[in-house]
């Protein structure tokens, strides 16, 4: 079930905006592409979906909890634009910020979350640009999630695209860990203090235990039941 969906953006928010000056001429492309952005991440979680529904159909329970999806918005992509020091036109942006179209698919358990992943990456239309594995290597603030960057082809009226959607598949246990301190992270603009960091990534060992031994009992009750 898809549960949220952030995408209020339209051409009267870019009208709103109150960047506007050298970036409006880029951000009114923008605009035009966004069928093309909307389609790639509605064909990915129509996807996920599937998969999804079938394994259910087959095992009698399902691997995703729920799935979030947004368009970047034009605040979020003028921040990436200026961190990464990216020119302000559209190609730069469109090569440049590869997660104007996200999904966020947050798993029963570990082992969810590979198996939705091998099961979408086999398939034919569905091209893996990038992989990172933040289980097997967390980042350094204690962050756990696998990112896939994929690229899937849209059918416009007279054209098709390839388009990029990167998909954040987290446990639910990973997804409280990331939203909490997220939010955390936001309230203070400063960077938070090192004592408050090294706390975070061991709530972060605390939610990965959690994961493991979930897990655990899951895969034990499935070999009782035969
Ligand atoms: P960006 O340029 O920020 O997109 O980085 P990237 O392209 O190298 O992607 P990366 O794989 O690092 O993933 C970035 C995304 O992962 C962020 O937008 C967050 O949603 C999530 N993320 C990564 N690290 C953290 C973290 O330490 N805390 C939280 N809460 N989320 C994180
Ligand atoms: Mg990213």
């Amino acid at each position: 079930m898809i549960l949220e969906k952030r995408d209020a953006f339209s051409l009267q928010t870019l009208q709103n905006l109150p960047v506007a000056g050298e970036a409006a001429p880029m951000l009114r492309e923008y605009v035009a592409l966004l069928p093309v952005y909307r389609g790639a991440m509605k064909l990915a979680c129509t996807k996920l979906e599937v998969l999804d529904d079938e394994f259910r159909m087959n095992y009698g329970r399902a691997p995703v909890h729920h799935i979030e999806s947004r368009i970047k918005s034009p605040e979020s992509i003028l921040r990436k634009m200026r961190r990464k020091d990216l020119p302000l036109t559209v190609e730069a942006l469109r090569a440049g910020v590869r997660d104007i179209a996200g999904i966020r698919v947050v798993c029963a358990y570990i082992n969810d979350i590979y198996c939705l992943a091998e099961m979408l990456l086999k398939q034919e239309d569905v091209t893996l640009l990038r992989r990172r594995d933040y289980i097997v290597s967390p980042k350094e603030s204690g962050y756990r999630g696998l990112h896939l960057l994929i690229a899937v082809p849209v059918h416009l009226a007279a054209r098709r695209e390839t388009v990029p959607v990167e998909i954040q598949l987290r446990t639910i246990a990973m997804d409280s860990w990331a939203s909490l301190e997220h939010e955390l992270q936001y309230k203070n603009a400063a960077e938070l203090p090192h004592q408050f960091a090294d706390q975070l990534r061991m709530c972060a060992e605390t939610a990965s235990v959690l994961d493991r031994n979930m897990q655990s009992i899951m895969q034990q009750i499935d070999e009782m039941e035969g």
